[in-house]
């Protein structure tokens, strides 16, 4: 008799190793090691209908030959998750959605789910009863806007408490769904590996015959993952590389608003962003983020700026909240949220070199409202301005907003795509806006409504500002 064979996995990043190991040479982690089963003694694997798929051997084709047709797409009632996965459901896709617990993977999918009733829908649950989706499908009021129910009479969402994928499979070839849920890879388990359900090999495993259904039957699946402290979806890294789309659902659990981005999308931009609000009925989508953003401002108040900021092609005010105050204790303090420390910190270097502000003894901290994580360096101008308004207790007119970077020399730099910038302003009510006198090359701003001030250095703007 042949003995087991058996591995050990770091359950944080999914590295392989052949020996136990106290710490993980990929991931840093400590105690990480789990020895799992690779395969069972004598069985070989036979996933996903392996014993009936064709054996014919593809050639090497020009591409040339290769004849295209843009695949028709799925599209949902749900404007947001459309623009995120890049125009609608692609057939034969496989998406998997990360997240923290509770913060409404499970709500997002289920919506999807019963807003599409001309479909036939497969909801597996791996982590809640029937009653309890039942429940929160009650929960959910849907807008009146639905399609018309079609005549179909199988068609809709259908709930299964399953978690071996096997049984499931099984009952997919019975009913053949049109779309497939899956709540979550970390709860299934597959008979062909003996690991718990949950391990890096289990996650694996299942995640491979999900994909193998998917694109032997064109079916799109859903997956949903949790994530790690770490923030990253649990399992290897090797799922993400796996699957076409990985949708990041994202935001603050005590605030309402939930932000999904696209982190890797085959079939779309992987820089799009869904904005949703959390109600007592599910998720809405907020078709107008900047608003949402904003609303919570009444007058002046010191520490505050505007940015103009892109996401993916979207535009979006949001606002730079800033508290400067001299630092008591030894090393100030810089603490950001949702903006980068590092960048943060070269920003005040700026401010102190080329605008003479003594900010070195002062604790700064740096918040972005709305819970939402900024890259675009558009912002920049608006975190000098919001650090300068704390720091000399004078507040940004509520009308001003900002959109430049900002450059080592204090120079204020272009930035891409200004016209829409100064739109998403303009159509706010923004009266003015500070914009890099480079950005502005061979614009039409003729038919702007809202000021346009062109600026090159930091200087300009605090002189201008402040006087
Ligand atoms: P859930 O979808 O279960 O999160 P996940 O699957 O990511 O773990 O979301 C649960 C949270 O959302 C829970 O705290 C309750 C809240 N919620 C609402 O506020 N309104 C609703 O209509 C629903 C269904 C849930
Ligand atoms: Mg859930």
């Amino acid at each position: 008799m042949s003995k087991l064979r058996t591995n050990y996995f770091c359950q944080s990043c999914g590295y392989q190793s052949a020996k136990w190991l106290g710490k993980c040479p990929s991931c840093n982690a400590w105690n990480t090691f789990i020895e799992e089963v690779i395969q069972k003694d004598g069985s070989s694997k036979t996933e996903w209908k392996t014993s009936t798929s064709k054996q014919i051997s593809a050639k090497p084709k020009a591409i040339a030959s290769i004849i295209y047709n843009e695949q028709h797409r799925i599209a949902t009632q749900d404007q947001e998750l459309n623009r995120v996965l890049g125009g609608g459901i692609v057939p034969g896709s496989i998406v998997l959605i990360g997240g923290e617990p509770g913060i409404g993977k499970s709500t997002l999918l289920l919506q999807l789910a019963v807003s599409l009733p001309h479909l036939k829908i497969l909801y597996i649950s791996g982590e809640e009863s029937e009653q309890q989706v039942k429940m929160r499908a009650e929960r959910i009021k849907l807008p009146d806007t639905l399609p018309i129910i079609s005549n179909r009479p199988e068609a809709g969402c259908y709930i299964f408490t399953e978690t071996s994928t096997q049984n499931i499979f099984k009952q997919i070839e019975i009913f053949e769904p049109e779309l497939v849920i899956v709540d979550s890879i970390q709860t299934m388990a597959s008979a062909f590996i003996e690991s718990s359900a949950g391990t890096v090999s289990q996650v694996r495993e299942c995640t491979a015959e999900f994909l193998k259904y998917a694109k032997e039957t064109g079916t799109p699946v859903f997956l949903v993952g949790h994530i790690t402290k770490e923030g990253t979806i649990a399992g290897p890294k090797v799922l993400e590389h796996m699957v076409d789309t990985v949708l990041q659902f994202e935001g603050d659990r005590h605030a309402n608003y939930r932000i999904l981005r696209a982190t890797k999308n085959r079939f779309g931009s992987a820089s799009e962003l869904g904005i949703y609000e959390m109600q007592g009925t599910g998720l809405r989508e907020v078709t107008n983020p900047s608003e949402l953003l904003l609303s919570q401002r009444e007058g002046d108040s010191t520490g505050v700026a505007i940015a103009s900021m892109l996401e993916g092609n979207r535009p979006l005010m949001i606002e730079i909240q800033s508290l400067v105050s001299a630092a008591t204790y030894g090393t100030p303090q810089r603490t950001t949220t949702g903006f980068d420390g590092k960048r943060l910190n070269m920003l005040l270097a700026v401010l102190e070199k080329r605008g003479g502000f003594r900010l070195g003894q002062q604790d700064v901290f740096l918040n972005i409202a709305g819970g939402l994580k900024v890259e675009d360096p558009a912002i920049d101008l608006a975190v000098c301005m919001s650090i300068i308004s704390s720091y000399d207790e004078i507040a940004v007119p509520h009308d001003v907003c900002f959109s430049a970077e900002v450059g080592l020399g204090g120079e204020i730099r272009a930035v891409n795509r200004v016209e829409q910038r100064i739109v998403e302003a303009e159509k706010l009510g923004f009266k003015q806006i500070y914009l890099s006198k480079f950005s502005l090359k061979g614009l039409d701003l003729s038919y702007h409504k809202i000021k346009i001030i062109a600026v090159a250095k930091l200087d300009e703007v605090f002189s201008s500002l402040f006087g």
